[in-house]
Formats: C-alpha cells, sequence, structure tokens
C-alpha cells in the first residue's frame, strides 16, 4: 500500500506561468483560470468546488469542501448555514482560506483573507434560485449537528414539507452566504520536475503586489 502511495506521481507539463503574461491584478487571473476549468474539467469534477478552510476557538484548523457561488470584485461568495460549525468558527474568527484544484489543467489557486456576511438581500435572492429540494433542506437539516439517524433527518424533512405545504419556502435566518475578501491569491502552475510557477499576490496598501515564490 505505502508502496504503490510512494510510486504515484505525475509530471505536470501542459502549461507555464509567466510576468509577461499574468495579468497585474488577481481577479483577472482567476476569472481566467476559472473559466477555461468550465472548459476542461469533465464532469463529475465541479470547479467550482473548493476546499474552505478555517480556524476554531482552540486555534485549531478544518477544512471541507463547499461550492463558490459568486465572484465579484468584492470577493468570493459560498452559501451555507450560519449555526453549522464552520459558523461558529467563522464567528470567532474571521480568517479562513479557500484552495481550488483543477487537476485536468494543473493548477491551484490559495486565496486567504477575512470573511463577511453577505447581505440579507444576497443570501434571499440566492436561495430563491435553489431547487425547492434545496430550499426545504436548508429548513429541516441542523446543518453539524448529532442527529439519531437517516429516518431523523427524514422526519425533519417531512415536518418542514408540511409546514411550507401553502407557502413557498423563505430564506431560513440561519442560512446565507459569506464572502471571502481576498488579501492575497497564489496561481500555481504545475511544471515538469516539480519546478512548478507559482505566482502570488500580495493586497499592499491598497495595491496587489505581484510575486513569484519558489516551487
Ligand atoms: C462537492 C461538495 C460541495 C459542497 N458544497 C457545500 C456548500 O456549498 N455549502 C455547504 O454548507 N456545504 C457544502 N458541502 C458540505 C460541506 O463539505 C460540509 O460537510 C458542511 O458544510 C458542514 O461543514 P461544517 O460542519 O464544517 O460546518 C459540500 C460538500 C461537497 C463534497
Amino acid at each position: 500500500m505505502n508502496k504503490s502511495l510512494a510510486d504515484m506521481r505525475r509530471d505536470y507539463t501542459r502549461d507555464g506561468l509567466s510576468e509577461t503574461s499574468a495579468p497585474e491584478e488577481p481577479f483577472a487571473l482567476f476569472r481566467q483560470w476559472f473559466q477555461e476549468a468550465v472548459q476542461a474539467e469533465q464532469a463529475p469534477v465541479e470547479p467550482n468546488a473548493m476546499t474552505l478552510a478555517t480556524v476554531d476557538e482552540q486555534g485549531r484548523p478544518h477544512c471541507r469542501v463547499l461550492l463558490l457561488k459568486a465572484l465579484d470584485e468584492r470577493g468570493f461568495t459560498f452559501f451555507t448555514n450560519y449555526d453549522s460549525d464552520k459558523g461558529a468558527q467563522l464567528a470567532h474568527s474571521p480568517f479562513a482560506a479557500m484552495t481550488f484544484f483543477w487537476p485536468g489543467l494543473e493548477r491551484q489557486v490559495r486565496i486567504e483573507g477575512q470573511v463577511e456576511k453577505v447581505s440579507a438581500e444576497e443570501s434571499d435572492a440566492y436561495f430563491h434560485v435553489r431547487p425547492l429540494g434545496s430550499r426545504l433542506g436548508a429548513w429541516a437539516s441542523p446543518q453539524s449537528r448529532v442527529i439519531r439517524d437517516r429516518a431523523e433527518l427524514e422526519r425533519l424533512l417531512a415536518e418542514t414539507e408540511q409546514r411550507f405545504l401553502e407557502q413557498a419556502p423563505h430564506c431560513p435566518p440561519h442560512w446565507g452566504g459569506y464572502r471571502l475578501v481576498p488579501e492575497r491569491m497564489e496561481f500555481w502552475q504545475g511544471r515538469p520536475s516539480r519546478l512548478h510557477d507559482r505566482l502570488d499576490y500580495r493586497l499592499t496598501a491598497g495595491s496587489w503586489v505581484r510575486q513569484r515564490l519558489a516551487p
């Protein structure tokens, strides 16, 4: 088992990332790479899936996969349950990090910064474009809490369906978006012999400063 893991290796030969072709600011590069990932990545890969890391009150890190649902000049938005474990961690410490991995393109993007809640209007607008089942699920599931078994979840869902028989479910107060406002964004392009390209953008006195990092 260990031997076969040790033998697993792939050389990255697809592309390069150079200071001459990369934009001066990172949002443009993220948009370009994201578009390319949408075109290149084959199902079942979800190009908007990323890993979000948060820290708890003891300084212990936690990470989990989430879906990026909006991107604009303010930052990177995902939606979740505000009462979940990640919600509690973000209420305690707004510092968070996100990682995207697009294996078909041999690319990784790392984003670090602070998280803020999006406005209730933004959460509401997104909630209402979700399928009915997902809207009911947001009401029914006490995300991150212990439940007895699958039957308990199904009972919670049945109760929620009864509650919203006559009216469409509105956005729950415990559900909504968070926006990661980046202070640092790093673009990694795999290259042969582990000599990868890494361009690191840091927000410094209001402007993005770009530097190359050793792989
Ligand atoms: C591909 C994928 C996409 C996911 N997208 C979301 C999401 O957008 N929002 C969410 O709350 N959980 C999402 N999850 C579930 C989370 O990984 C996690 O289980 C959940 O948010 C609870 O995390 P927490 O206990 O750390 O708060 C997704 C999981 C996977 C594997």
